[in-house]
């Protein structure tokens, strides 16, 4: 390893992506920052940061090799292919063998091979080909965005209703930001190699304290509507919504009725030092615009 490594973030153009490189760009000189994007020509914001743009898609193996020469960390945010997931990550895993990477950290979920979401397949799969690797890496398993529910909220207020199947589940989610945080503090620090870090906020809500926290923010009544999980995936088949989002989401909230997207460790707000961003705040944010 350099004095300096070399730190490379993968899936930069996204909205992880982009807030990671914001955060490392704000730890170390932007000069030893390599953002992995598909399409340069987006990235231009990015490039202004002073870091240094390659391609690397997870789909074009030869861009991967390319793009991880002289990197001595990697940062494997994981792809929004699902159902491709880990023929990809396995592409990423298998160039960096190749460069001969220091350190790859990836974006897992909470509670990796215990979670009950269906989503933990393509995540396991990928913890366990990194193992296979013998390449020393780190798992950021990063529970649900708080930003997430965002997308709700015009429907919310206008039918004075929210509805989902995560029954009394507590959910501990956190701002995308401060997942990206984490992500900076890893990759720029040092003592991370073989460390499972499970990341969520620091307060939890059940859907129904979601829609009293809609509530107060909006200054309007919101009620959440508890439904069965076939209930909640025809509704959201209903209202529009692909038939295979529809079941991710409806799945993913069985999951978290079962206690899948809660964590009290408070080992996010450790590793960046500060409290987690409350969700008061990201639906102040979201109302604003
Ligand atoms: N914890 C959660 O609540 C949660 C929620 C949603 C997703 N996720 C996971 O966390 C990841 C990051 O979240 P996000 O909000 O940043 O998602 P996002 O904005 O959709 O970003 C996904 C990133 O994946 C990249 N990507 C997709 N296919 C690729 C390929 N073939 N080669 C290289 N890059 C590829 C995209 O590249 P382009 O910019 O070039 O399209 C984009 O940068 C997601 O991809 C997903 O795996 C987590």
């Amino acid at each position: 390893m350099t004095a300096q490594p070399r730190l490379f973030v993968t899936g930069a153009n996204g909205q992880l992506g982009r807030l990671v490189l914001a955060a490392l760009a704000a730890k170390v000189d932007p000069s030893r920052i390599v953002a992995g994007v598909r399409d340069v020509a987006a990235a231009a914001d990015l490039a202004a940061l002073g870091v240094e743009l390659r391609v690397a898609d997870y789909e074009k193996p030869a861009t991967l090799e390319a793009a991880f020469a002289g990197i001595d960390r990697l940062l494997l945010i994981s792809s929004s292919a699902v159902g491709a997931r880990a023929p990809q990550h396995a592409n990423v895993t298998a160039a960096a063998k190749a460069a001969g990477v220091g350190l790859v950290a990836y974006t897992s979920l909470l509670g990796g091979p215990a979670s009950p979401l269906p989503l933990k397949a393509e995540h396991v799969e990928t913890e366990a080909m990194l193992a296979a690797s013998g390449l020393p890496h780190v798992l950021l398993r990063n529970g649900w965005y708080l930003e997430n529910y965002n997308g709700f909220i015009p429907s919310a207020l206008e039918h004075g209703a929210v509805a989902g199947a995560a029954g009394e589940g507590r959910i501990a989610a956190a701002a995308r930001a401060d997942y990206a945080e984490a992500a900076a503090v890893v990759l720029a620090g040092e003592g991370h190699a073989g460390k499972v870090y499970e990341l969520a906020g620091d307060e939890a809500f059940t859907m129904a304290g979601w829609a009293a926290a809609l509530s107060a923010a909006a200054g309007k009544s919101v009620v959440y509507r508890d439904l069965l999980e076939a209930e909640y995936r025809a509704f959201l088949v209903s209202v529009g919504l692909p038939e295979g989002l529809a079941d991710l989401l409806a799945t993913s909230d069985a999951g978290a009725a079962r206690g899948g997207l809660f964590d009290d460790s408070h080992t996010l707000s450790r590793l960046i030092g500060r409290s987690t961003t409350p969700l008061a705040a990201v639906l102040a944010a979201a109302l604003k615009g």
